[in-house]
């Protein structure tokens, strides 16, 4: 339902309906909601399991636990020393994990996925705020969200050990789980270089790209990347929990880890 507004300087129309749009907008930020909710449980269950996150026979140890810094680590798995207490609250990655959630939670294509899915703020295009009030990201909690580019820069040191994690697997031959710890930090990379921070970074604060030809290099392949941002998003939480339970499996027995070359 659809009146004329009327008053000086009243140029859009007065709609008494809550929205026009008559296609299924809602399934997007369901979907999304079911998906992000399923991933947390999941990694905040592994997180405080404690258990099944290093295989010794092979090196493989889960990226939810690296690096292992507890004194709880298991023999093998703590690469960088156990600085830290074993108190059941403490997770083994007690010092990155923080940066890890930081580097999502503030990450623009997430910010767009759990402003529409969790916080109806709004849930769709053309269609109202859930909220009576829209502050934006100026004030206090969301004006958090400018620390990103820092975000970024841990996550960059974090994606190193990985991939120190990785290549240190290949010590003792190569399985399925080499390849599933590869494929997971190579999609880890792409993920973390497809950054908008990472973007700018490379390519921003620039007025003659004609006269940076390396940093325009870079940019443009960048700039390739973040244009597929929300897929990798996706895809690396995707390959995060598939390492993780591969190895929780192999830890715990319930399957062996073919090997390709002993
Ligand atoms: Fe998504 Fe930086 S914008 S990780």
């Amino acid at each position: 339902m659809t009146t004329t507004a009327t008053g000086p300087g009243a140029k859009r129309a007065a709609i008494s309906a809550r929205t026009l749009r008559t296609d299924r907008w809602w399934i997007a930020p369901l979907v999304t909601f079911a998906g992000l909710t399923a991933w947390v449980v999941y990694a905040t269950v592994r997180v405080f399991m404690h258990k099944w996150y290093y295989v010794a026979d092979f090196h493989y140890l889960t990226p939810f636990y690296s690096p292992c810094l507890t004194d709880r680590c298991v023999a093998g798995s703590a690469e960088f020393g156990t600085p830290l207490p074993s108190f059941w609250l403490i997770p083994e990655a007690a010092l990155t994990l923080p940066f890890l959630l930081l580097f999502r939670l503030t990450c623009y294509y997430y910010r767009k996925a759990y402003y529409r899915a969790f916080w109806l703020s709004p849930p769709a295009c053309a269609v109202p705020d859930g909220h009576a009030t829209y502050t934006g990201e100026t004030r206090f909690p969301l004006i958090f969200q400018n620390l990103h580019r820092y975000a970024f820069y841990a996550a960059g040191i974090i994606s190193v050990i990985n991939t120190w994690d990785a290549v240190r697997s290949f010590g003792t031959g190569v399985g399925l789980g080499n390849l599933i710890l590869s494929i997971n930090v190579i999609m880890l990379w792409a993920y973390t270089l497809s950054c908008h921070s990472c973007r700018h970074i490379v390519g921003g604060r620039l007025k003659h790209f004609s006269r940076h030809p390396v940093r325009y290099r870079f940019w443009t392949l960048v700039s390739k990347l973040n244009a597929r941002h929300m897929m990798l998003a996706w895809i690396t939480l995707g390959t995060l929990a598939l390492t993780d339970f591969y190895i929780m499996a192999l830890a715990a027995g319930w399957w062996p880890d073919p090997r390709f070359i002993s």
